[in-house]
Order: C-alpha cells, then structure tokens, then sequence
C-alpha cells in the first residue's frame, strides 16, 4: 500500500486537494521525528492561519489506525509515525510477489505517447552530443511501457539536404566502392569532410545537380543515397543495440516529402502564409518569435516545414495522447514556432505536443567541437568506458570469472548512467574517472550494490520465510521507505519527463542498503532477523534491477 496516499486521502484541508497534500508529504530529515511530515506553510494563506496552528489543528484531528501510529506537530510541521512493522509487512510482501513488475502501473493504458528521439542524421558522425537525446529518449520509453502506455518510438532521421548531393559529387570524384562498403559511416564522413575542404565552384555546380536529382527520383542518385543511409542505419544500430535503444519508427524528414503540400494548402487557406522577400512564411511578432520560415523564395521546404508535416502525420496515424521531442535546447525557438504554427491552424492536439529539451554534453578533456573537426565519436566514448571498466575490475578482483560481459554491462552502463543523473537541462561534462568510481554517484555503484546483495542471497543457500509481525530496527526501516517510493518516483520521472530522479532514487537506495548492511549482518543473524533482512535483501535487489533497467542498464551477477 502507498502510506503517503493513504496519509494524504484522510488529512482533509479545506480548499486544498488531496494530491496536493500528496505531493508536499516529505521525509524528514531525522527519522526520530516521524516517518512523513506535512510542511504547513503553504497552506497558511488559503486557511488564514499560521502554519503552527493549522499544523496542531491537523495533528488533534487525526486519527491513528492500523497504518499511522502516532502523530504529532511541531513548528508548523504534522509528524506521521507509521507502523513499521506493517509497512515493512507490505512493502516487501508486494516488491517479492510483483517482481519485475514492481514500480508500474495501467495509468496509461488506451493511451498512446509518441518519443522523437536520438534522430540521427544521415552520412554524418554519430557523435557525443547525441548521447542524451538518445538515453534520455531511451529510458522514456522504457518508463512510458512500464506505466501501461502504448509507446512509439519514432527516429526522425535527418535524411533530407543539399548535402547528399555534396556527398553523390564527392563519392564520384574520390570515392571507391569496396572502400566505403567497408569503411561505413567513417568513410562517407570522410567523403564529406574532403568535399567541404576542397570542392571548387565546378563540384559545388555538381553537388546542387545531383541533390537535384535525388528529388526528381533519379534512379542512379536514389540508390547512392539509399546505399549512404543504409551504411548509417547499420551503423547506429550497432549503437542501438549496445545502449538497448529500439525504435517502432524509423520515418525521417525525406519521408515527409509528398506529405508537406497538403500542411502548405492548409495554411494558406487558413490565412496564415505570407510573403517575405520571396519567401513564404507564417509570422509569428504577435508572440514575439521570428518569423517561421515554411518556404525558401526557391521554393524548398524546410525543417520546421517538414516538422509540421511529421506532426500532422503522427497525430492522423497513432492518434497520440503527448508527442514528445527529446531535442536538446539550442532547438527551443524552432519548437516553440512549429508548436505555435500549429495552433494557430487549429489543431488542438498542439498542446499535447511537448519539446523535452536537455542540456550539452561535453567531455572533460576538451570540449567538443564539431566546427573544428574535432568530433568526438559516441561509439569511442563507450569503448573507452568499457576498457577502463575492465581495467578497473581486473584490479578488484582478478580472477572473476566473465570479466570482458560484465566490463561491457559495466561500462555501458556508466555511460548510460552519466548523461542520465542530472536534471536534463543541466549542461554535463563527461569525466571517464567520475561515472566509473565505485564510491560515487554511479551506476557502478549501484551495480556493485546488486551484486552484493546478490552475493549474500547466494550465500544464504537456503529458502528464507518472511517473519510476519517482525518489526524493523531503524537501518532497515530506512531501506524500507525508501523502497515504498519506488512506484512514485517512476510516475514523477514520467510526468517530469526526468529520468534522473530514478537515477537518483537507484543511489539513494543504494547508498540506505549499504548502510544496512555494514551495521546490521545478515548472514549470521539469527531467526526472524536473518529471515527478515534476506527478505530485505531480495526486495533492494529487485528494485535496484527494476530501477536500472527503466535507465536501460543492466545488473551483473558478480562484480
Ligand atoms: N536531426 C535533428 C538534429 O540532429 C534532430 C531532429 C529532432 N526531431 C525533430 N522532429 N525535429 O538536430
């Protein structure tokens, strides 16, 4: 049962709704006081009443039950003891039989969430900077499922641009076919890279010719870009699969081709087009936003056009209840026109578009830098975590067996972890030393608390039966609220669009389990103790799994 909402539900305030009350409910910094405490203060201005008051008014008018033992208010606080020898019952009785799915819930069922993201661009680097719109993107889906919805994961490949024709013309002055086969996406980039550095004005002539073609449906220029786009896509994939990323969608701007004329129509008959130095577009100062470019005086369409156009496709075809776009900030204004434009031309559904925007990534040892050439490569960055993961384990414990799938889970994970534990808008400097510590704030470290408390179940050999009527002593109370806020960290990471408070609520636990199990032993605890801290142990096992596996990172048995 959730304590908290059963505490909300029968404190009543008027004027103030129960989830309101929910939601100020907190843990106390000493557990001494109370197990929950409701802050008064908040509520003074609608009761005309001090906090201290109101506070003393809700203690006396409580009353304790089965759950809620005592309660009592001090400086504008109302402290809730509960029974922990109930909770502690109820809690891990409901983590054990739920298992796996402990933590979701049906809110979502019938409803359908489309998630835009990674949406990698076709023929150029799949670099660093896409690594949080990537996990982030990742582990909303992940969580989204985990609530019941019907999630579609939609790649908004970056497939359309004078750059293929850039790409055609290089590859037929200095390409090899054999070469680029092998060589993949490294070997088109360099295609493009040189043509950057070296086309004159006849090549540049020739690039605009064959993009030209390409839209024309020229067969020859179709299936060279067909051929750069599926060397990408194998490419990332490979990613994909490392990060236990998946996509239902794999529709990029070029799908949108055919599918941006009728949106043009549409905002002309509505009004809303109007012409600027040749170029069509949708004015947007009575909202104090430039204007949204929709077509260039040559007449070619743009990303804000073909955004329009994919909106309008999405909502027709999954009938989205929120569309997400895991996009970092830089994009603020082009969403905040298109989210715009939209509404404008009537579509009520535009509110339930959501831009989820999130912060830089850089790496410590110099920023990335695309304009200097200096494009620091995801697939490296993983390699490198993953090698010093290995290293690092190597010296722990060198005659663990499997260390090579364990470095790969291990440092997979660190990267995963790294970009997810701040608050997404944050900017992020990626240190290799600081997401592989095992002291840290890390994944690391949750893992390695897995596979201790893995390791103690191991050891207990035998079957353990849950005390029932035992009551825990405060270190394993401590483990036990914190297990009981599970499923209402994953509804808020959901409604948040914030991976990172399962990140943090992962080392939160951890770090409560840790301190349970240095001060109280388990193995050698006896009767209902031992018992009840193997129980303790299973449930913590089990919620951290949950926990990393909502972030896409995996648990080894041993570290
Ligand atoms: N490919 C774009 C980029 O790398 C991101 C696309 C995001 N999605 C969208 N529907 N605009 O900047």
């Amino acid at each position: 049962m959730d304590y908290k909402l059963h505490i909300a539900q029968k404190l009543k305030i008027e004027g103030v709704s129960s989830d309101e009350i929910y939601q100020a409910l907190s843990l106390p910094p000493n557990s001494e006081m109370g197990d929950y405490a409701l802050p008064c203060f908040k509520f003074a201005k609608v009761l005309r009443m001090s906090p201290v008051v109101i506070a003393e008014k809700l203690a006396a008018s409580f009353e304790t039950d089965e759950t809620v033992s005592n309660v009592s208010s001090i400086n504008g606080y109302v402290n809730f003891k509960v029974n922990k020898t109930s909770l502690a019952a109820g809690v891990i009785g409901k983590i054990l039989d739920e298992g796996e799915k402990y933590g979701s819930s049906d809110i979502g069922a019938g409803k359908t969430i489309c998630i835009d993201y990674s949406s990698v661009n076709i023929a150029k680097p799949f670099h660093i900077g896409h690594l949080s719109t990537t996990v982030i993107g990742g582990s909303l889906y992940k969580i989204f499922k985990f609530l019941g919805y019907n999630v579609v994961g939609i790649n908004h490949l970056g497939d359309y641009g004078t750059q293929f024709g850039k790409l055609i013309a290089a590859y037929k002055h200095w390409g090899d076919k054999d070469e680029v086969q092998k060589g993949g996406i490294h070997a088109i980039n360099d295609l493009y890279v040189r043509f950057n550095n070296e086309a004159d004005a006849e090549m540049e002539k020739e690039a605009r010719e064959y993009f030209r073609l390409i839209e024309c449906g020229d067969k020859e220029a179709n299936e060279l870009f067909d051929w750069f786009k599926q060397l990408t896509l194998d490419y990332v994939k490979t990613i994909y699969e490392k990060l236990d990323i998946t996509f239902d969608s794999y529709a990029g701007e070029r799908f949108y081709t055919d599918k941006m004329q009728p949106v043009i129509e549409e905002l002309q008959d509505k009004g809303l087009l109007t012409e600027s130095e040749g170029a069509k577009i949708v004015d947007l100062e009575k909202y104090g936003m430039p204007p949204c470019l929709i077509l260039r005086s040559d007449g070619a369409s743009l990303y804000a056009t073909r955004d329009l156009a994919a909106a309008v496709y999405r909502k027709k075809t999954y009938d989205f209840y929120k569309c997400l776009y895991v996009v970092a900030y830089q994009q603020n204004l082009h969403f905040k026109q298109v989210f715009k434009v939209l509404e404008l031309m009537g579509k009520e559904w535009a509110k339930d578009l959501v831009h989820v925007a999130y912060g830089m990534v850089s790496l410590e040892d110099g920023a990335m830098s695309t304009r200097k050439g200096k494009v620091v490569w995801l697939e490296d960055v993983i390699s490198k975590c993953v090698e010093k993961a290995y290293q690092i384990i190597n010296e722990k414990n060198e005659t663990l067996e499997n260390k090579k799938e364990i470095a790969d889970i291990v440092g997979v994970g660190a990267v995963i972890f790294g970009a997810l534990y701040n608050s997404k808008i944050k900017d992020i400097v990626f240190s290799y030393d600081k997401v592989l510590s095992f002291e840290g704030e890390t994944s690391v470290y949750v893992q390695y608390t897995c596979a201790r408390a893995n390791s103690v179940l191991i050891k207990s050999g035998s079957e353990w039966i849950f005390p029932e009527g035992y009551t825990p002593n405060a270190l394993e109370s401590e483990v036990i609220k914190v297990l009981e806020t599970f499923p209402a960290t994953v509804s808020a990471a959901a409604d948040k669009y914030e991976p990172s408070y399962i990140a943090r609520y992962a080392v939160d636990l951890a770090q409560k389990f840790n301190k349970f199990y240095i001060d109280c032993k388990i193995l050698t605890a006896e009767g209902d103790s031992k018992n009840f801290r193997l129980a303790l142990t299973a449930a913590t096992l089990r919620t951290l799994k949950n926990a990393l596996k909502l972030l896409g990172i995996g648990v080894p048995e041993k570290m």
